[in-house]
């Protein structure tokens, strides 16, 4: 007997170069704290709506517009998404698969990131900066679940394809590429260094 795969959900985790990522690192860590000083509205909205954290989500969300060095991490990343569109088998050359949106993420000690999805969107994803040794990973969730109503539970140790959710690990110079549809978190940060990361959207609509 044989059990066909069909419906993959596919999530693209890779090195964004194989060499000098520290050193871009280096620099995008300046920006993203010199970006926290000075974004006095992503601050207050950060302590409404990321309680103890700091995100650019809803004031400076095109950073790869605003700055060179985040331009050039939409050029490295334009390849990663170029590759896993590939993978998916996506027919997107009508129009181009561009980057919409990219903001920054701090997440200090106890700071979570609620789960969600990125509406109106297509493809979108990660990039990790600074990860503490211990700072959590993003979790994914089976984007099946809400008709999981009946199913029983699965075998603890059973195969990651078969797992409910999924946690990649965060580790900086890494990134992560996902369907805008799949919901996903990011659980406390229980260490006391910062958790920083640059999330981004690419639309073809
Ligand atoms: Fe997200």
């Amino acid at each position: 007997m044989t059990s066909l795969t069909f419906f993959p959900t596919l999530i693209h985790a890779a090195q964004l170069q194989r060499t000098g990522w520290r050193k871009f690192n280096n620099q995008l860590l300046r920006e993203c704290h010199q970006l926290r000083a000075d974004d006095a509205a992503g601050r207050r909205w950060s302590k409404q709506n990321y309680p103890g954290g700091y995100t650019s989500y809803n004031s400076v969300s095109r950073m790869h517009q605003v700055s060179p060095t985040f331009a050039a991490l939409e050029r490295k990343l334009d390849r990663h998404v170029r590759a896993y569109a590939r993978s998916l088998e996506l027919d997107v050359e009508a129009r181009p698969l561009a980057m919409t949106d990219c903001w920054v993420n701090i997440m200090p000690q106890q700071v979570v990131h609620g789960l969600h999805l990125h509406p109106l969107s297509t493809i979108s994803g990660t990039y990790y900066v600074q990860t503490p040794k211990g700072s959590p990973g993003i979790k994914f969730e089976d984007p099946r679940l809400d008709r999981f109503m009946a199913a029983p539970p699965r075998m603890t140790d059973c195969r990651p394809q078969n797992r409910p959710w999924i946690i990649l690990p965060a580790d900086a110079g890494k990134v992560v590429l996902f369907e805008s549809w799949l919901r996903h978190e990011v659980a406390p940060n229980p260490v006391r260094s910062e958790r920083i990361s640059i999330s981004f959207n690419y639309s073809w609509f």
